[in-house]
């Protein structure tokens, strides 16, 4: 307790313009609004990495608020023992860096006025002990795993890309809305949803008069707002039951959701996703090259710096995304056609056919593209026939984006706005009217045509930071098996 007094009490070495001078500066604000060279100053963060020799000692700190540490440079021979994981608070000496770093730290053990002190020990066993270690083994602490440079650049970038699709739907006159994670229906009718029930519930007696379900998609919820507000989006959590042991797939994951009034093409919904990708891209690469490794001032925000990082790999896809011609759209007749050109006789595909990750691989070989018009039969009960609707080869008015490696990253389409067709599908799906009325009503009333898309948040995070597994960009995955604290 006396420790911690003291160490919030202490001001010293204060900056020219702290943003929260009320709070102990992060590393991040002491790098990028850097201290009068000489002053004495407070950095509190991990210990990263320690090398010490006789006459000198140096010490990486970290605090994840930036993926750079601050060099703690370290003289003398009577050098403290600090470990890989310790919580420390060091201050020292403000100093331009001797060697990569524009800035270090000089602690001298001598001089009266510095001082180190461990606020949080670790104990012998620390397990991050490896610059580099694998994914694998990292997931399997998931309590620790986040104090690696890697994971926590994923949180980093995660928010950075909040941030940026805030304000993209912003200037568009969308609203932001909240939708019930808890609903009553399966919008997407593929039974993959979790039921909920209290852990002491009578089962005679359900808990909310009817089956409750965790959302899959908040879009019937969304359509409702957007029509009272023209345009409207979410970015929530969504739960499937699917037993898909994958790299893409969790139970929990969140899904970005927009619903736009008075759309009738399902091109104006793929030109909408298309610039809403390539706005948060080219934020991104924005944002890093003014602030990437070699950048001393800035906000700092090399998000994506970090030794699992393939920068050859982030680079390409960000030039995929970011290519001058429009991604390529392409309906699903013609990629049928597409696919079977290139596949061996025993394996051609047939018209109705699901397309699976290995033709979706073919399909966005070079780029991110668009498959529209997908069969009838393949796809939920809300969605509008094609314009050219073929009743022999029934189609509706849908697509698909995929991206190079990944497969699918979003989804969408027009909805059908029209009571009795809408009202004949449900039929056809069979599908509980009663539970649906509300739903229906909105065609009943003032029904407005319109059309939206669902975006895998993780999915488009592990895209874009060139990784290849969402279950790294959850913070804590849960998937069929794992759900480890
Ligand atoms: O294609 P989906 O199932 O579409 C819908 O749910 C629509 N109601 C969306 C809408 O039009 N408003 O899901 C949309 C996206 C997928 O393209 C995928 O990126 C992601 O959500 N997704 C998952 N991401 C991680 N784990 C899972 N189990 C996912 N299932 C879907
Ligand atoms: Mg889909």
């Amino acid at each position: 307790m006396l420790l911690r007094n003291k160490l919030t009490h202490t001001r010293v070495g204060q900056f020219k313009r702290f943003k929260s001078g009320y709070l102990n500066a992060t590393i991040k604000e002491q790098l990028s609004n850097p201290a009068e060279i000489g002053s004495i100053l407070e950095t509190r963060g991990f210990v990263k990495s320690v090398r010490s020799s006789k006459k000198i000692g140096f010490v990486d700190l970290t605090d994840g608020s930036i993926s750079k540490s601050l060099n703690v440079v370290i003289q003398g021979s009577n050098q403290p023992k600090l470990k890989v994981g310790q919580s420390i608070l060091v201050k020292g000496e403000w100093c331009e860096g001797k060697g990569k770093q524009p800035y270090e730290l000089k602690y001298d053990p001598n001089n009266p006025t510095h001082s180190v002190s461990i606020i949080g020990d670790v104990t012998e066993d620390y397990p991050l002990q490896k610059k580099e270690t694998s994914m694998s083994f990292l997931r399997t602490l998931p309590e620790l795993k986040h104090r690696t440079s890697t994971l926590a650049s994923f949180l980093r970038l995660r928010s950075f890309l909040e941030f940026q699709l805030l304000s993209f739907f912003q200037q568009r006159d969308f609203i932001k809305v909240t939708t019930p994670l808890i609903t009553s229906s399966d919008c997407e009718g593929a039974g993959e949803v979790f039921q909920i029930e209290p852990f002491n519930g009578n089962p005679k007696e359900p808990f909310f008069g009817k089956n409750a379900y965790l959302t899959v998609s908040t879009q019937l919820h969304l359509e409702c707002l957007s029509l009272a507000l023209n345009r409207a989006w979410t970015l929530t959590p969504c739960f499937r039951a699917e037993k898909s042991n994958t790299t893409r797939h969790l139970s929990e994951f969140w899904m970005l959701e927009a619903e736009i009034s008075y759309v009738d093409s399902v091109y104006q919904v793929t030109n909408f996703i298309e610039d809403m990708v390539r706005h948060v891209t080219k934020s991104l690469q924005d944002t890093n090259i003014e602030n990437g490794s070699q950048s001393v001032g800035g906000d700092g925000n090399d998000y994506l710096s970090g030794s699992y990082i393939e920068d050859e790999l982030v680079k390409s896809r960000w030039d995929q995304i970011l290519t001058k011609e429009r991604w390529p759209r392409m309906t699903y007749d013609e990629a049928i056609e597409h696919v079977n050109k290139n596949l061996p006789e025993s394996e051609q595909l047939t018209w109705g056919d699901s397309l699976q990750l290995k033709h979706e691989r073919m399909l966005a070989e070079k780029s991110p593209i668009f498959i529209t018009d997908y069969p009838e039969i393949q796809k939920p009960f809300y969605m509008l026939k094609s314009s050219n609707y073929n009743p022999e080869k029934p189609t509706v008015a849908c697509f698909d984006l995929l991206v190079p490696e990944f497969g699918e990253l979003a989804g969408g389409s027009l909805r059908e706005h029209d009571f009795d067709v809408l009202l004949n599908n449900m039929k056809h799906h069979q599908m509980n009217l009663e539970d649906m009325e509300w739903y229906l009503n909105l065609r009943r009333q003032g029904t407005i045509p319109h059309g939206g898309f669902g975006l895998g948040f993780e999915r488009l995070i592990t895209y874009l930071a060139g990784h290849d597994n969402v279950r790294d960009i959850a913070a804590f995955p849960r998937a069929s098996d794992l759900c480890n604290c």
